[in-house]
């Protein structure tokens, strides 16, 4: 949830992100480059910046669940 506020302030500053854990089984190697220290976690990383719209894969578009399928608004 944190980093989802990330992701939604970089779009009002026209910054694209792409979050990715996946990454995160290589803690070894990746902290000491990053200075992370070990009495730390890698849970997540995060790429921000601007989306190359001529890459094949930012073209995937994943379907969305419309609000009403997930959400009840009572008292509105
Ligand atoms: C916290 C977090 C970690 C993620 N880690 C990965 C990852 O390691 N590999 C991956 O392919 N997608 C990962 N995803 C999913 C993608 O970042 C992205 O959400 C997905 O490509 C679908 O795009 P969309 O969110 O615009 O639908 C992660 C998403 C979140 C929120």
């Amino acid at each position: 949830m944190f980093i989802e506020n990330v992701m939604i302030a970089a779009r009002a500053f026209g910054l694209d992100t792409c979050p990715q854990a996946a990454f995160t089984p290589y803690h070894r190697i990746v902290c000491p480059h990053l200075g992370i220290p070990p009495t730390e976690l890698l849970l997540c990383g995060m790429a921000l910046g601007r989306e190359d719209p001529d890459e094949p894969a930012n073209r995937l578009a994943t379907e969305r669940e419309p609000v009403a399928a997930f959400a009840t608004f009572l008292g509105w």
